[in-house]
């Protein structure tokens, strides 16, 4: 991210209160209030207000040791220091174009009471809409190398909240939202129930995924996640079901231990969102802002996009990644038997080449062209793919000259099947191939149970080897869209070449499932999203009757796969159904033509979790405005201010609604286009099917060009 600090400005204030145990030490920013506090056996507490409405009650901090001496009690204060930041910066690219960084620090230094006196902080940060707190570890004789056994930090919430939750489970985020008081967590039913997703390890029955959201009966939204998720494994919440306390697990690694850390360290942020209006979490940049700045100084070749994909057709069991159905079965040649049904062949590829050259689309991503799908999948092996290997049939050099000269970027796949190690080994190889053919992103995969063995996708080990990847495609200037990965922790500050992940229940799950109910989409903002950008695939065309399997179908309206480009946010957005499922909507098609995928500024116009969210933003280095409005299964009607507009402007407004007879189960590919003139005094009146949704471009009126109605 440019450096570009346009105001920065830090007071620091300090203060000694050696061992002052029950001392309250407090910070604030606007209506969020933080206490911390020694108790009798001087253990460190916290607790955060929202206009004087207690969040999280007092709650305990504190980090295991494996064979030493715990942080947990017989802790003093040694010193304490406040800070003030106050701060711009410009992301590479992001939802808008400037960000404020503005909170009150609170360090507070501690130190066990007895030898070897070892020292920790805690870091507070007070946000307007939150705060966050992290553990340091500074350099010190007691303490170099050690091993966390256990995280003892604690969110005690006031009430039996309304909760839109996950299980917590170490390998994936696929699973579908239960909505549901705290009490009622029972994560297992879910696991259970969850055949659809292949590795499922969630042993805690009372155990939820972060971002975790919630909303109390007296109207406060309360999302906990965290933060800069580096060298150290995943946080999950185990769920007190009578008292609402909530406990920090990590996920442990192979033989149990949570992180290995060398001082001087810290751990990941802690965060805690709330306000009193849901559309101020979405709006949150708190969590951004608690990553470092860019590391990456060159950032002129990460560039969002939108792309194509041989994929869905796939996905629904159309065609296949492996060009073989045996790889044990050989020709008298000694080659692959091909099956007939292997979708990445150079001829199909073209047509997705030409689709995107003719239609305004960036990108065009082959999945199954390289060798090794026969038996990709379940085998727990560690020598799968070979990611510089095509299959016979898919031309490398005819294809990349081909969309070279018609200006079509290529994305590589590289699904590992889990196998990080392999991958690792193939890094160089693979990112200097595409360095050679010219592909400009990545989109990797982790399908399967991790290698190494006993490892999980969530644990300190892959954290790790998700940035080592992020590092080495910088090296190379390849951006990374990764599936299956960690749930995302705003680390894209940090590298933002690392451009989308999926980690969580994607529109492919309406392909070979019976998919994502209609609520699905309005709870992701509030949850996955929270922590990044997701690669959610949307704009499936063909609702209906692409699969042989009955009453399998896409849980949403048309129009809604056309609000989904503006509600889920992600600088790299797939256009995701088979192009010829496009060629019959050419008119729909032109919302997708026309939404970029980079912005200027974000207006989150109204939302509820779990019911509907409608969001405008304003594209990047342009006059455009577009907005998206989704609904969950109940028909909505919603009246949308446009008071964002420019004053004393004309736009043309191009809405793309639910048709009146549309409902996602029975008519969803019913919709309508109407086209009027529209200002920044225009009240737009917008009607939702059942899962349906409105998309909308707003662009500014050029006299003369077009015949258009005023909005009335
Ligand atoms: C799962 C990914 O989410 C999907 O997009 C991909 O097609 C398959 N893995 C195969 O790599
Ligand atoms: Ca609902």
């Amino acid at each position: 991210m440019k450096k570009l600090l346009i105001f920065l400005w830090i007071v620091t204030v300090s203060g000694n209160v050696v061992a002052q145990q029950n001392k309250m030490v407090e910070a604030s920013m606007n209506k969020v209030k933080l206490k911390f506090m020694l108790d009798q056996e001087g253990r460190a507490c916290y607790a955060v207000s929202f206009s004087g409405k207690a969040v999280v009650e007092k709650s305990l901090l504190g980090i295991d040791l494996l064979n030493d001496p715990a942080f947990d009690q017989q802790l003093e204060i040694i010193k304490t220091e406040t800070t003030q930041v106050n701060e711009l910066w410009h992301p590479v690219w992001g939802e808008v174009s400037s960000i404020r960084n503005k909170y009150e620090q609170l360090v507070v230094q501690l130190r066990q009471k007895n030898s070897p006196n070892r020292l920790m902080n805690i870091i507070f940060r007070v946000f307007e809409d939150g705060l966050a707190f992290r553990y340091e570890f500074p350099k010190q004789p007691g303490l170099k190398y050690f091993i966390v056994s256990n995280e003892r930090t604690e969110f005690h919430l006031t009430g039996n909240h309304k909760a839109f939750w996950i299980p917590a489970d170490y390998d994936t985020n696929e699973y579908k939202y239960t909505t549901s008081k705290l009490s009622e967590v029972d994560s297992w039913k879910v696991t259970k129930a969850a055949t659809d997703i292949a590795v499922r390890v969630a042993p805690d029955q009372q155990g939820v995924q972060t971002p975790m959201m919630m909303k109390s009966v007296d109207g406060l939204y309360i999302n906990i996640h965290e933060a800069a998720l580096q060298d150290y494994s995943a946080m999950q919440l185990h769920v007190d079901k009578n008292t609402y306390n909530l406990t920090v697990r990590l996920v442990p690694d192979a033989v149990g231990n949570m992180a290995y850390l060398y001082a001087p360290c810290k751990t990941p942020w802690r965060t805690i969102l709330v306000s009193d209006h849901a559309a101020d979490l979405l709006a949150s940049k708190t969590i951004l802002n608690l990553n470092e700045p860019s590391v990456i100084e060159n950032t002129s070749w990460i560039k969002p996009m939108k792309f194509v994909g041989v994929w869905w057709e796939m996905q629904t069991g159309k065609s296949t990644w492996s060009y073989a159905n045996r790889s044990d079965t050989l020709n008298a040649q000694g080659q692959l038997i091909p099956n007939g049904t292997h979708g990445a062949n150079t001829a199909n590829v073209k047509r997705y080449i030409d689709f995107a050259a003719t239609h305004g689309v960036q990108g065009v991503l082959v999945e199954g062209w390289n060798v090794g799908w026969e038996d990709w999948f379940g085998n727990w092996k560690e020598k799968v793919f070979d990611f510089v290997k095509a299959y016979p049939d898919y031309d490398v050099n005819e294809i990349t000259a081909y969309a070279a000269s018609k200006g079509v970027k290529m994305i590589m796949h590289n699904e590992t099947s889990g196998a990080a190690t392999d991958y690792e080994r193939q890094l160089d190889t693979a990112y200097r191939f595409m360095n050679k053919f010219g592909f400009p992103a990545v989109k990797t995969g982790y399908v399967g149970k991790i290698i190494p063995r006993g490892e999980h996708h969530d644990g300190q080990w892959m954290i790790n080897h998700y940035i080592r990847v992020l590092e080495k495609a910088a090296e190379h200037q390849v951006m990374v869209d990764v599936h299956e990965a960690v749930r995302p922790t705003g680390l894209h500050r940090t590298y933002p070449n690392f451009i989308a992940s999926e980690a969580g229940r994607g529109n492919e799950y309406n392909a070979f499932s019976d998919g994502n109910p209609p609520e699905h989409e309005t709870i992701l903002p509030f949850t996955r999203l929270m922590g990044g950008p997701m690669d959610y695939t949307p704009g499936i065309f063909k609702i209906k009757g692409y699969s042989d399997v009955k009453g399998r179908q896409v849980h949403t309206t048309l129009a809604k796969q056309l609000a989904l480009y503006v509600t889920m946010y992600s600088p790299v957005q797939m256009v995701a159904d088979q192009v010829e499922n496009y060629e019959t909507h050419m008119d729909a098609y032109q919302f997708i033509k026309d939404v970029p995928v980079d912005w200027d500024d974000t207006k989150i116009l109204e939302a509820e979790p779990g019911d509907f969210v409608t969001i405008a933003r304003k594209e990047k280095g342009k006059g455009n405005w577009f907005l998206g409005a989704i609904t969950d299964e109940n028909a909505r009607k919603t009246t949308v201010e446009l008071n964002f507009l420019d004053r004393n402007r004309k736009y043309v407004a191009t809405i793309y609604a639910d048709a009146e007879q549309a409902d996602w189960q029975e008519n969803p590919e019913a919709y309508a286009i109407y086209q009027y003139i529209v200002t920044s005094a225009t009240k737009l009146r917008l009607n939702l099917a059942k899962g349906g949704g409105a998309a909308v471009s707003i662009m500014p009126f050029v006299s003369g060009s077009q015949k258009v109605k005023k909005y009335k």
